[in-house]
């Protein structure tokens, strides 16, 4: 028995969703990185009560919020935090254009590993930084019987691209768009190169409570304080309790230098997190472990159907086996898809997915699924997709 319900399909085209009015209704969207999941029961009514009283004056210090996001980070990854490590910010994007910001000066270099979330690369040339890409590495993997696509840090290709004047590494753990959560000896690899190199690292772990089949979070801060001491870490409830439109998440910048810094990268420019977001990232991360537990089972059978549906019915795609995320990366390259297979999924089998070119070199030809929806719809999507594609052959 399930006690949420994940599979009522919530009418989401007359709302504010970016998701739903982009396209027109004829579209199914499976693009930007929302659910289509009502949030936890106690953020709503978190939420309520604060509605209820009716003043939105500027907020304080969210003293105890620090403190349940704190005990949150020691229970999961055994990561003890100080409370003041932690700076609010509105969202994610901010923090890694800030991040860039506040490491090195402008033309140094930033290393990233594509394909990767689209600003990250973006951020390299708003902040006036070199972009020094080590792509990952990419083989095929036999899975189930099924040939999966499966993506590595490539370490040679970091080491290649590690210029005299990089600074920074920006990483994606677990990865969007290839679902990696990445594992400890990778990490630890990853670690020691930024030691040697005296990079400091800003790590993207938004999709770090999004973990399938029982997969493992590692923050990399959290593997030694002394990678603590060069790491900024962002994280958020937005992501995993599809609060995104609340704007709130957190950098974890354990270091006391790096940590002023960042924050006067950020003054006068990133404004203050309004106070519905704190309350539900309160709610989030007090009351809601048992939604999330059902959450992650859910997404594990999203993850475990397209995987079958595609072997089954669209065997020409090369697909990845998300280990976190609610992302399905597809590698349509020998589909006999003339031109881009975004245009083509758009315009022949009405559903709307990211166009892989989006996440830098080594996306053409892909394609990028947000399977976070009610299974019915996913199938929905699924079909249309074989459909156009078996029209085509
Ligand atoms: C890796 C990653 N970072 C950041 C974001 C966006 O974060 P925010 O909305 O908090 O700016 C996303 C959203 O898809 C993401 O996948």
């Amino acid at each position: 028995m399930t006690k949420y319900d994940f599979d009522s399909s919530i009418d989401r085209r007359n709302s504010d969703s970016g998701k739903w009015t982009r396209y027109p209704d004829d579209i199914l969207p499976l693009w930007v990185a929302d659910m289509d999941f009502r949030c936890p029961p106690p953020v709503i009514d978190a939420l309520h009560d604060r509605v209820e009283h009716a003043v939105f004056g500027y907020a304080g210090d969210p003293a105890e919020l620090r403190a349940i996001f704190c005990a949150h980070l020691a229970e999961q990854y055994g990561w003890d935090v100080a409370p003041e490590a932690i700076v609010f910010l509105p969202g994610l994007v901010s923090g890694i254009n800030v991040a860039a910001r506040t490491v090195g000066a402008p033309g140094d270099g930033v290393l990233v590993c594509t394909p990767v979330y689209g600003p990250f690369l973006s951020s390299v040339d708003l902040q006036s930084r070199s972009l020094r890409n080590a792509p990952l590495a990419a083989s095929a993997n036999h899975h189930n019987g099924q040939d999966a696509l499966y993506y590595e840090m490539d370490f040679a290709a970091i080491e290649q691209a590690t210029t005299a004047d990089t600074r920074l590494h920006i990483l994606c753990n677990p990865h969007n768009p290839v679902g990696r959560a990445f594992n400890r000896r990778e990490l630890e690899t990853l670690a020691e190169h930024c030691l040697r190199h005296d990079l400091v690292i800003c790590s993207d772990e938004i999709h770090c409570d999004l973990l399938l089949d029982g997969a493992q979070h590692i923050p990399i801060a959290a593997l030694d304080p002394e990678i603590a001491a060069r790491t900024i870490t962002l994280m958020a409830p937005s992501k995993t309790y599809n609060l995104p439109g609340l704007g709130c998440s957190m950098a974890i910048i354990p270091d006391a230098e790096l940590r002023k810094r960042f924050q006067r990268a950020a003054a006068g420019i990133v404004p203050h997190v309004n106070v519905l977001g704190l309350v539900a990232a309160q709610a989030a991360y007090s009351q809601c472990a048992d939604w999330l537990e059902e959450l992650q089972r859910y997404l594990t059978d999203n993850r475990n159907f397209t995987l079958q549906f595609v072997k089954q019915n669209m065997p020409a795609l090369a697909i990845t086996i998300p280990e976190a995320t609610f992302l399905a990366w597809f590698d349509c390259r020998n589909a006999g898809i003339l031109g881009n297979p975004y245009d083509f999924f758009l315009n022949n089998a009405r559903v709307a997915l990211n166009d892989g070119a989006w996440f830098g070199p080594g996306g053409k030809g892909f394609v990028r699924l947000n399977f976070g929806c009610p299974r019915a719809t996913l199938a929905q999507a699924l079909e249309r997709m074989a459909e156009a594609l078996s029209a085509n052959r």
